[in-house]
């Protein structure tokens, strides 16, 4: 039977597992990229591994989402970076020279390398068949650390595309149409390869607009193979020789087909508030329009504003709608400056930004109340543009120039109709990306050889080896159904501390109880109870990492949430599971020692532990672990087996 691409490149990587769907395999990283607002953490966890420089073929330092300095911590945040990147060997993009994807692609993107990154929209590069895949922040530094990846065996699903895009329709419609037919949840576990002569007839940046998007269908990963559009694409960013020819084998068996005629879409859009909420734009045409966008690491390239340029030059954009064009790199917004288009927005009223993620979380741009955005981006999630209650559209870039011309929604082919002179732009890629190098600083060019850290950035923690005894004082007693916002809160003046963790773990459950982060730290640590579904809600990393910080060795719960277990083995905290019995005997305030040799036990695969109360009665607490987290939990958390594994090697 012959391998999808997909098991091409993840067999090439393989460090560990089987190629079957549902099982946990082991890769090897080649590629890494952090962006600003999770990179901090990535380095001062990297940092605590005590390496000289990233293991991994390439690493890669962007500052894309807060380019907007607001205060000193974010100026702190970038040189912190930049120090980071320069000390450990990797580039450096400055604030201001794009999106990482966008930066990515243009440099780096290299055909069957594996990337991992700490940013969901990581699979973009898959338009060129790299298999890319987001990642949390420990993930990176430990694949920074020559540390695996652990990831459930995707299936792989062909998305076999059949003729070509007629004039109007863009990739972006197609990924529309995926979500439409697919929904959110549609790419859960799989990872979608694109095939067929439609696939063939799309240009890279087009592909790649498709491959960004597949994260909104909740996909591991989505590529193409590659061909001459792949190589003319490298050879006009000046790296041909990344070029590699990769296709799946004919008998390769998929999991599921799903066909898409190209030569049927129409001009699509997602309603608000949920990127599979897509109808086609004749639909909604009519509806009144207060905000266009153009821009993000779906629709920021040249390839992507060069349309609405065009499509506005000559022409005023309403009065009452103000367009902006926030290109997604500076290699971007350099060439359409060169060639004139810049000028030409601005001359037809466009408010031409910075290259930023910035309007995509709601940093700057924030709609009016009560008003319609449209945008090119690939998330309307309710409030994520920066108001609650926000109604946000997304679309093409055609699509919104269109609206910021008629003043309301339109489809462009009618816009085109009632114009006259109205021609259908198309995709054009330019005879070369010549923009300048200055803000992508080399290893080579480092500034920095130790690292800067301003007031706000610590240290991260890192977990000690098991030992043979757990006992502490029950530091805390809690309900069902806790989640990792109330471990640590979400909102952003407590956030702001994520690079803090001394000052962040202050706010550690104090929505539970104000009084936890300093009775945990007078008692030198402790463990904790809660009853069922223990840690639900988001992945937040730090709500394992703060508890560590204050010294929390054991969590005893009635049930934990999937990932939150999955923190708890990473920074090295024992989660073990008690019966409704053994949870309403125990209070807060009790002692609890765990009886058995916990460092022999965890390693020999047991999973029960006899847990003695105050030394007076005793229960049965379960351990449930996979080989792999018994492994991370023995030697005190992810980072610090990294480490060991590091050194073992060396
Ligand atoms: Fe940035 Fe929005 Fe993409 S935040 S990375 S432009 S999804």
């Amino acid at each position: 039977m012959g391998l999808t691409l997909t098991e091409k490149i993840l067999d090439d990587h393989l460090v560990e597992g089987e190629l079957e769907p549902g099982d946990e395999i082991g890769i090897e990283i080649d590629q890494v990229l952090t962006q600003d607002t999770t990179g901090t953490m990535v380095w001062l966890q990297f940092e605590a591994l005590d390496l000289d420089e990233v293991q991994t073929e390439l690493a890669a330092q962007y500052c894309d989402h807060q380019t907007y300095q607001f205060d000193f911590k974010n100026t702190d945040d970038h040189r912190f970076l930049r120090s980071a990147a320069g000390t450990y060997g990797a580039y450096f993009s400055r604030p201001g020279n794009g999106i990482c994807h966008n930066v990515h692609k243009e440099n780096f993107a290299a055909p069957g390398k594996t990337l991992l990154g700490s940013d969901s929209h990581t699979p973009t590069p898959g338009g060129l068949g790299q298999l890319a895949i987001g990642a949390g922040g420990l993930d990176i530094s430990v694949a920074m650390g020559g540390g695996a990846y652990y990831v459930e065996m995707p299936e792989v699903v062909n998305v076999r595309l059949e003729g070509e895009l007629p004039e109007w329709s863009t990739a972006k419609d197609v990924i529309l149409e995926m979500l439409r037919r697919e929904t959110v949840k549609g790419g859960v576990g799989k990872v979608f390869e694109y095939t067929g002569p439609g696939a063939e007839s799309l240009t890279v940046p087009e592909r790649t607009t498709i491959t960004n998007m597949g994260t909104e269908l909740g996909a591991t990963s989505s590529i193409f193979g590659t061909d001459e559009k792949t190589r003319d694409y490298l050879a006009r960013q000046g790296r041909e020789e990344d070029f590699v020819e990769l296709s799946p084998d004919e008998d390769a068996e998929y999991a599921d087909e799903i066909v898409i005629d190209l030569s049927e879409l129409e001009p699509l859009i997602a309603q608000p508030s949920m990127p599979d909420n897509v109808v086609p734009v004749r639909e909604v045409a009519g509806t009144d329009v207060e905000q266009v966008i153009v821009g993000s690491c779906t629709n920021g390239g040249y390839e992507d504003v060069l349309p609405a340029a065009k499509m506005v030059k000559g022409r005023e954009i309403k009065k009452d709608i103000e367009m902006i064009v926030a290109p997604g790199s500076k290699q971007a917004a350099e060439l359409l400056a060169r060639e004139g288009w810049t000028a030409e927005m601005m001359a037809a009223g466009v408010n031409v930004s910075e290259a930023t993620c910035g309007p995509c979380i709601g940093i700057g741009h924030v709609p009016a109340s009560d008003s319609v955005s449209l945008r090119t981006f690939n998330r309307n999630f309710e409030g994520r543009s920066g108001i609650e209650d926000d109604s946000v559209f997304l679309c093409s870039p055609e699509v919104a120039a269109a609206a910021a011309i008629k003043g309301e929604i339109i489809d462009p082919r009618d816009l085109a109709d009632e114009l006259g002179d109205l021609d259908a732009p198309g995709i054009e890629l330019p005879d070369q990306y010549d923009g300048s190098k200055t803000d992508l600083i080399t290893p080579d060019e480092a500034i920095d050889d130790e690292l800067i850290k301003g007031p706000n950035i610590g240290s991260a923690p890192i977990g000690d080896p098991l030992e043979a005894d757990i006992a502490g004082e029950v530091l805390l007693k809690m309900e069902d159904n806790i989640t990792t916002d109330h471990i640590i809160p979400a909102t952003s003046d407590i956030l702001m501390y994520r690079s803090n963790i001394e000052k962040l773990s202050e706010f550690t459950l104090s929505r539970v109880d104000e009084t936890f982060a300093d009775r945990a730290k007078a008692a030198d640590g402790g463990v904790l109870v809660a009853g069922e579904n223990y840690g639900q809600g988001s992945s937040r990393e730090h709500a394992a990492m703060c508890p560590l910080y204050l010294g929390v060795e054991a969590v005893l719960a009635q049930s934990f949430a999937r990932i939150h277990k999955a923190n708890l083995f990473n920074f090295g905290i024992l989660p073990l599971t008690i019966d409704s019995d053994t949870y309403e005997q125990i209070d807060q305030g009790d002692d609890v020692e765990v009886v058995t040799d916990v460092a022999e036990a965890v390693q020999a695969g047991e999973e029960e532990f006899t847990v003695r109360v105050n030394d007076d009665w005793e229960a049965t607490a379960t351990l449930k672990a996979s080989e792999r987290e018994r492994r991370i939990l023995a030697a005190g958390g992810k980072l610090r087996l990294t480490k060991q594994q590091y050194e073992e090697d060396s």
